[in-house]
């Protein structure tokens, strides 16, 4: 099996791993460095569990290969919260009781983080859009769409 040593900037530290050809962002996140509130899903690019932002854009981290991404930078979830305070829209997802099991929140808030840095109010289609690759068993989604915009209306996603 070929291995490839690769620098990923992973919530502005720079990170250098050891990854064979074939393994997928989720699993050098996860297994590779330790970031596991990236979440496994499906695999296939069907949940939106495992979104992460590639420069940030919202990518589904089980369908691309780690080694394409050397030198790329990656947020995840653990890059939200500034000094131990979460972000607008994470406390936001709290205030609202927008999270029940909790899998899919970690996608949704990397997905939703990335809609109001393009666009800071969104009206509720643009977040039915936004957030159309994210699949919640739980909620029905009315309080994650609530939680994004009021996230919006207190300045967007910081
Ligand atoms: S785990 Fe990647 S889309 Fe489901
Ligand atoms: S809160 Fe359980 S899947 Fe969304």
């Amino acid at each position: 099996m070929a291995y490839h040593t690769i620098s990923l900037v992973v919530n502005g530290v720079e990170e250098q791993l050891q990854v064979p050809s074939q393994m997928t962002l989720l699993h050098a996140l996860r297994e590779g460095l330790g970031y596991t509130g990236t979440k496994n899903g499906c695999e296939a690019g069907e949940c939106g569990a495992c979104t992460v932002l590639v420069d940030g854009e919202p990518t589904n981290s089980c369908l691309v290969l780690a080694v394409e991404l050397d030198g790329r930078e990656i947020t995840t979830i653990e890059g939200l919260a500034e000094d131990g305070k979460l972000s607008a829209l994470q406390q936001a997802f709290v205030d609202l009781n927008a999270v029940q099991c909790g899998y899919c929140t970690p996608g949704m808030l990397m997905a939703a983080t990335a809609l109001l840095k393009r666009n800071p109010h969104p009206d509720e289609r643009e977040i039915q859009e936004a957030l159309v690759g994210n699949l919640c068993r739980c909620t029905g989604y009315q309080r994650i769409i609530d939680a994004v915009q009021l996230a919006a209306g207190k300045g967007g996603a910081q």
